[in-house]
C-alpha cells in the first residue's frame, strides 16, 4: 500500500542519519535506567570465552564438551573457532549485507519492506515489536533484513535482494552451513548435560532458521540510545558474526549482585554462540539464556549477521524429564513456542521477563 510504505520510509534509521541529524529524534531516546554507560577504553577485565572446536575432531570432543558446559553455565554465550564454516563465506555474507545497505538507494531497499505490524515478517525493516501504536515505545537505532531460511518449504529467495550479485546464493549457502553447525552444537550442549545428543533438536519438532542482517548507522548521541534493546533470544541458539566495529554487549551475572555489561569484542572468523530461552527451559535452568544488547557509536556503521535456530511454533517446550527429580524439580512451566513468540513480540523483551513468567514456585 502506497501510504504505508511512505510511513515506513520515515522509520528507517539509515534515512534519518542520511539527512545529517545532530540530535536523535525523541522516540529513540532511552529512559535514564536503560541508557548505556559507554565503555571507557581500555579496561575490560572479563571476556566471552573462546572455544576451539578443532573441526569437531573426535580426539578433542570430551574437552570441548567440558568447555561448552562451563561457558553455558557461566555466560550463556561463547565464541567458537575452528568451527568448519569456510571463512570466505563469513566474508561474503558480511559483504553482501553491507552492500545492500550501503549501495542501494532507499527506494530500492524499500521495495523489500517487511509487512508492518506482522511479527518477524521477512524483509527490510526497523522495528522489532508489533505494537506500532504504543507511543511510549522506545525505538532501536537499527535497520535489518530478515530472511526465512528453514524449513526449506518457507525459503523463497525471490523475496531477498537481487543486488549485489550472488546475494541470494550467499544467504542460502550461509543458512545451510549455520544449520549444520547449530545441529552439531545443540548435540554437544545436550551431551554436556548427560542428555542424548538429539535431545534439543528433537524437541524442536522441525528446526526453524531465520537469518537477520542488522545494520546500525552511526548515531550522533550514543549515550542516549541503544542499537538493540536488552533482550534474550527466544529460541534455542543464535549464531552471530559481526564486523570490526564493536557494539554487542552481554550481561554477565544477570540478576546477581555483580551484574555487568561486557563488550563482545569482534573476533575475526569466530562465530558467537548465544543460548536462547528455549535452551534455558529444556535444561531446566542449568544453562541460562544470555541477555544482550547493542550499543551505538558516532563514527562508524556496524553490521552483524544472526542466524536464529528455533522450534516449530506448534511444539510445547518443557524441561527435559532426565533433568528433573525430587531434588531438582521442574523450574519452568512448559510453553507452546508460538505462544511464547506472540507474547515476546507484544510485551517486548525487556531483559528476561518473558521467561520469568514461566517460573514455577519452588
Ligand atoms: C539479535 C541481536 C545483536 C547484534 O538480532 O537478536 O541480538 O549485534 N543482535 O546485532
Ligand atoms: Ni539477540
Amino acid at each position: 500500500m502506497e501510504v504505508a510504505e511512505g510511513e515506513e520510509a520515515i522509520r528507517r534509521v539509515q534515512s534519518l542519519t542520511q539527512s545529517g541529524l545532530s540530535q536523535v529524534p525523541p522516540q529513540y531516546i532511552q529512559p535514564p535506567q536503560t541508557r548505556p554507560i559507554l565503555p571507557s577504553h581500555p579496561p575490560q577485565t572479563q571476556h566471552i570465552p573462546i572455544i576451539d572446536l578443532f573441526g569437531f575432531d573426535p580426539t578433542h570432543i570430551q574437552s570441548t564438551r567440558d568447555s561448552i558446559a562451563r561457558a553455558c553455565r557461566d555466560w550463556g554465550a561463547f565464541h567458537v573457532i575452528n568451527h568448519g564454516v569456510p571463512t570466505s563465506l563469513l566474508h561474503h555474507i558480511r559483504h553482501a549485507g553491507l552492500s545492500f545497505f550501503n549501495d542501494l538507494s532507499m527506494p530500492d531497499k524499500l521495495r523489500y519492506s517487511c509487512s508492518p505490524g506482522a511479527a518477524a515478517s521477512e524483509g527490510y525493516g526497523s522495528r522489532m515489536l508489533v505494537n506500532h501504536d504504543d507511543a511510549d515505545q522506545v525505538l532501536d537505532w537499527r535497520d535489518y533484513f530478515d530472511h526465512h531460511t528453514f524449513p526449506l518449504s518457507r525459503r523463497n529467495p525471490n523475496k531477498w535482494p537481487e543486488f549485489p550479485s550472488g546475494y541470494r546464493e550467499t544467504v542460502a549457502k550461509y543458512g545451510n552451513e549455520m544449520k549444520n553447525l547449530a545441529q552439531k552444537l545443540m548435540a554437544l550442549i545436550s551431551e554436556s548435560l548427560g542428555l542424548r545428543p538429539s535431545c534439543i533438536e528433537d524437541a524442536a519438532g522441525e528446526l526453524y532458521q531465520n537469518i537477520t542482517i542488522s545494520y546500525y548507522p552511526p548515531c550522533p548521541q550514543p549515550e542516549l540510545t541503544l542499537g538493540l534493546q536488552s533482550h534474550s533470544d527466544m529460541g534455542f541458539i543464535t549464531l552471530l558474526i559481526q564486523d570490526q566495529v564493536s557494539g554487542l554487549q552481554a550481561l554477565k551475572n544477570c540478576g546477581g549482585d555483580s551484574e555487568s555489561w561486557v563488550t563482545v569484542e569482534p573476533l575475526e572468523d569466530a562465530i558467537l554462540v548465544i543460548l536462547g530461552d528455549q535452551t534455558e527451559i529444556i535444561t531446566n535452568g542449568k544453562y541460562k539464556s544470555c541477555v544482550h544488547r547493542a550499543i551505538t557509536n558516532p563514527d562508524r556503521a556496524r553490521l552483524s549477521v544472526a542466524a536464529f535456530h528455533d522450534p516449530a511454533k506448534t511444539v510445547r517446550i518443557s524441561p527435559a524429564s532426565e533433568l528433573i527429580d525430587e531434588s531438582s524439580p521442574a523450574k519452568y512451566r512448559g510453553v507452546v513456542y508460538g505462544d511464547y513468540v506472540k507474547s515476546w513480540y507484544t510485551k517486548g523483551p525487556e531483559g528476561k521477563r518473558n521467561i520469568d513468567a514461566l517460573l514455577l514456585e519452588s
